[in-house]
């Protein structure tokens, strides 16, 4: 009887090394995949801070400086939000929140809203939705000014009959036969306002969380 292993044996073998290998391989280049993909995430959402939150106005990194708010009763919807928070030389200057608002004529449109320490919004951007092309995109910045009216507004200008579309009595305009849109729009940024209102400190105030998704 021969000593050395089987043929058989000594086949399966290798081509079980072969199979680890490749798995192994795969792996990596996964992992490096992958941690590029959380590189451009974060490239991406640092531009979209920098066309809202001025970048001379603070001296922080936004993006470690994040927080997550959870109160989906608040904000009728179950999407933690995250917040940037902006500094200079320690001292709070505004927030960057990404709100979900859950009530679009497609459901949910994402926003960026930034807030200065006192209140005034500094800007608003649409980050995704499924809104109809033609009828409720225009709250895209890229597709109408719609949405650059939100800056310089605050809970006091206007005042909160003010916060609506015009058709429901306020004072932000809707579209030629879509209101569903910038209604949901509204809403959201006057609900963040709000929010802002009542826990600025603890926001402010709360540790810097890793683990918050920049998606
Ligand atoms: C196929 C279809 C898609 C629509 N998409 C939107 C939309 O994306 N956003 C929106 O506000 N209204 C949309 N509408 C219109 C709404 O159903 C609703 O009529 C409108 O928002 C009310 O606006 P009005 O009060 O100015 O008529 C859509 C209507 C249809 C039939």
């Amino acid at each position: 009887m021969s000593k050395g292993m089987h043929p058989i044996i000594s086949s399966g073998l290798l081509l079980g090394i072969i199979a680890l290998l490749g798995t192994a391989l795969l792996a990596g280049v996964n992992d490096l995949t992958k941690e590029r993909i959380v590189e451009q995430e974060k490239l991406r959402v640092q531009q979209q801070l920098n066309e809202i939150a001025p970048l001379q106005s603070y001296n922080n990194d936004l993006l470690e400086d994040v927080m997550e708010i959870e109160d989906t009763d608040f904000f009728h919807h179950s999407a933690a939000i995250p917040v940037y928070r902006a500094r200079l030389n320690g001292q709070p200057v505004s927030v960057v929140m990404i709100v979900t608002a859950p009530d679009g004529y497609n459901g949910d449109i994402r926003l960026l809203i930034g807030i200065n320490a006192s209140g005034t919004v500094l800007g608003v951007r649409v980050i995704s939705h499924r809104e109809t092309p033609g009828l409720g995109d225009p709250i895209e910045a890229e597709k109408s000014d719609w949405i650059l009216n939100f800056a310089q507004k605050s809970l006091n200008n206007p005042d909160s009959s003010g916060w609506a579309v015009k058709r429901d009595g306020g004072e932000f305009d809707q579209f030629t036969g879509a209101t569903i849109s910038p209604r949901a729009v509204v809403k959201a940024v006057h609900r963040a306002l709000l929010y802002f209102q009542v826990h600025k400190l603890a926001i402010f105030d709360a540790p810097a969380n890793p683990e918050v998704r920049h998606d």
